[in-house]
């Protein structure tokens, strides 16, 4: 069990990469501290992690809210007394309301904006004082290739969010080195989620989006889990700031 002890975080752990990342936290000895908007997915998600002998709890949580994270944190610290691990994985993607810049609603940028980069930066500023009180920690947060280069141009809000994503990634790494908590970035390729439903349920798009990954295959939850771990871990005690792809190729081309 390589997160034996360590109490973390995982937000957005309803559904998809964070489901997965949750329960397998969970089967390495970590107690795991689940937060989504998602109610009933998040009873799920415990359900899984008690079956297989791990320990936690589901707490409700907007990330975008700054007195929701606040009460997540508190709670964390009541029932376990330390963290250890943040999992900043909760985002949105509106597929259908995302466009280029002069197509874009306020609206649409506000919501995209407040819950996958405001969400990050509060569910990290809220974090960060029991770590630096303990000595130590590890913050992964989830970027996106469409956050390095302009491969998503009809996602302006979701892609600028998640190049965000990679500016807090680096600015926190180095304000929090000499404080042993170490700041990363995971970056998933095209993973089969609900994130992505809407886009792959046509079978054409779906063939389209394999075709362009050279592993040929789309990421799956599983997929990540690895990753989230080692970074999670003390294996990575040398790791800082870094952004770490698992797109089965996808960034290469
Ligand atoms: N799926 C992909 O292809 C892909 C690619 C690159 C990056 N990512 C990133 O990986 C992460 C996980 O993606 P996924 O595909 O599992 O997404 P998903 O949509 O399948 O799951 C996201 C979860 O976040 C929760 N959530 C949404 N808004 C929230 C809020 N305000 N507060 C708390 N929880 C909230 C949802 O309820 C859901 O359980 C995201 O950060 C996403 O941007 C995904």
């Amino acid at each position: 069990m390589r997160l034996r002890g360590k109490v973390a975080i995982v937000t957005g752990a309803a559904a998809g990469l964070g489901r997965a990342v949750a329960v397998r936290f969970a089967c390495e000895g970590a107690i795991v501290v689940a937060a989504d908007i998602n109610t009933a997915g998040g009873a799920t998600v415990m359900k899984q992690i008690h079956a297989s002998g791990g320990e936690g709890l589901f707490v409700p949580t907007d990330v975008s809210q700054e007195r929701d994270v606040a009460a997540l944190v508190e709670e964390t610290i009541r029932r376990y007394d330390r963290i250890d691990v943040l999992y900043n994985n909760a985002a949105v993607l509106f597929h259908d309301r995302d466009a280029r810049a002069h197509q874009l609603s306020l609206e649409t940028w506000e919501q995209t904006m407040s819950v996958n980069l405001r969400g990050a930066f509060l569910c990290a500023k809220h974090a960060i004082p029991p770590m630096l009180q303990q000595g130590g920690g590890s913050i992964i947060n989830l970027g996106s290739p469409t956050g390095m280069t302009g491969c998503a141009p009809n996602l302006t809000a979701y892609s600028t969010s998640k190049a965000g994503i990679f500016g807090l990634t680096r600015m926190m790494a180095a304000g929090y080195a000499r404080d042993q908590i170490r700041v990363n970035a995971i970056v998933p390729g095209t993973m089969d989620t609900p994130m992505n439903d809407g886009l792959l349920i046509d079978e054409a798009a779906r063939e389209q989006y394999r075709e362009a990954v050279p592993m040929g295959r789309l990421g799956l939850p599983s997929d990540i889990e690895g990753l989230a771990v080692f970074l999670a871990s003390d294996e990575s005690a040398y790791c800082t700031g870094g952004l770490y792809t698992c797109d089965g190729g996808l960034t290469t081309v």
